[in-house]
């Protein structure tokens, strides 16, 4: 069953993004109420890091509370302190550099790509090259003597990054990499799976509007079994044993069975959910093609995007513009959302080393992202496609 949500107490909207639920996710959690097991205690737990794992191509994964809450543990498992530095893309999501400053760090924001909206990898190894200093094995940055602690790459989108480069240019500079790959459980990557990409963690979230949910957690996966111990050892609150001893401060981090229970129901379906999302893509992309006042969203050019989010490119630069097609896409019934602000721009992050952010200050306002849920009908593809169509044309 789609349920279809009344916005304004008016229209039925076609939503965004909202969880398909329609597999085992109900038998799940009456097994887990019937067993009692709903904490982080829970045999859907294990079955459900085992199943991120084969899905990421990774051998190890630990299965936390929220994709930001693996991106923090992560870079503290890596070394991450305060007084250090994160390189991370100012075209993402607020959390990625949240977490960087969970650990008392902060992030250094890198611009875009044209091309990809990934992290300009050209910039970053400007940065590293020009504005650092490498002493004793540690990155530091010229102009204010902090060290660079680790690089942290976005599967924008759910689209792998060129990580070939990203690996390359760390292990050159000896950095670690924790890749956010918050919406790309899916992708593929010259072949490889998005979890084995040589980044030393992978972060994936399963927030309610990520193509596989668990209404909220994340999961950290890797190639290294002690890393992998220890992250999920300071997930846990780092406690040793059965009694009552932890051996650093940790972090109440772990994902519950309830949650995990739904994770297993949503990842048995992986294949046919990203599959339908990369339909919905390629709709758009038809549907759009031929519309001149609109691009598209970036297409992957080293693999396979999990294509996560759907929608246009406005060409018109101003900002009114997009505002203006999405409250008209919103009359007709049509639930359009903007993209993320770049992080240079948000109140907390204005005072971070950055470097020039063309691109991304280019790009950002002039998205519009479009219903793309796995459950959206292709009648309705196609009212939006004509809405869209009426908006632009209108304006
Ligand atoms: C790029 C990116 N990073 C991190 C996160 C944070 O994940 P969560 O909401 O599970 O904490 C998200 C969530 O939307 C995201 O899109």
């Amino acid at each position: 069953m789609v349920i279809r949500r009344k916005k304004n107490g008016q229209k039925n909207m076609i939503p965004l993004a909202v969880p398909n639920l329609s597999g085992n996710e109900a038998n799940y959690l009456q097994e887990c109420i019937a067993s009692g097991f709903v904490s982080s205690v829970g045999p859907f737990v294990g079955r459900f890091e085992q199943m991120v794992a084969a899905a990421a191509g990774s051998p190890f994964a630990v299965a936390t509370a929220s994709g930001t809450a693996g991106l923090h543990v992560a870079l503290v498992a890596l070394g991450v302190g305060p007084g250090d530095l994160v390189l991370v893309p100012s075209l993402t999501f607020i959390a990625s550099a949240n977490a960087v400053s969970y650990c008392g760090a902060r992030p250094w924001l890198v611009d875009c790509d044209p091309d990809t909206w990934h992290m300009d990898v050209g910039l970053l190894e400007q940065i590293l090259k020009e504005e650092c200093d490498t002493r004793c094995g540690r990155v530091i940055c010229k102009k204010t003597g902090q060290r660079v602690a680790a690089i942290m790459p976005v599967h924008i989108l759910g689209d792998p990054v060129d990580m070939d480069r990203v690996v390359a240019l760390a292990g050159h500079f000896g950095l670690p990499v924790v890749a956010d790959a918050a919406a790309a459980l899916g992708a593929i990557y010259r072949g490889r799976q998005v979890g084995d990409l040589g980044a030393d963690l992978t972060v994936f979230s399963f927030n309610g509007n990520k193509t596989v949910t668990c209404g909220g957690g994340g999961a950290v996966v890797g190639m290294r079994e002690d890393l992998l111990k220890h992250v999920r050892h300071l997930s846990t609150t780092a406690r040793i044993g059965e009694a009552y001893d932890h051996d650093q401060v940790g972090f109440n981090y772990r994902l519950t069975n309830i949650q995990a229970a739904v994770g297993c129901a949503q990842l048995e379906r992986l294949d046919h959910l990203v599959a339908r999302k990369r339909w919905i893509r390629d709709f758009y992309g038809r549907a759009f093609e031929n519309l001149d006042k609109v691009s598209l969203f970036p297409r992957s050019v080293h693999g396979q995007s999990a294509a996560w989010f759907s929608g246009v490119v406005l060409k018109d630069k101003s900002v009114s513009s997009s505002a203006s097609l999405r409250n008209f896409l919103r009359q007709q019934g049509v639930e359009a959302k903007p993209f993320w602000k770049p992080l240079h721009l948000q109140e907390p992050y204005r005072n971070v080393p950055a470097t020039r952010q063309t691109v991304s200050e280019n790009v950002w306002h002039r998205i519009v992202v479009l219903p793309c849920s796995t459950t959206v009908t292709d009648l309705e593809l196609e009212q939006v496609v004509d809405w869209v169509y009426r908006g632009v044309m209108a304006s």
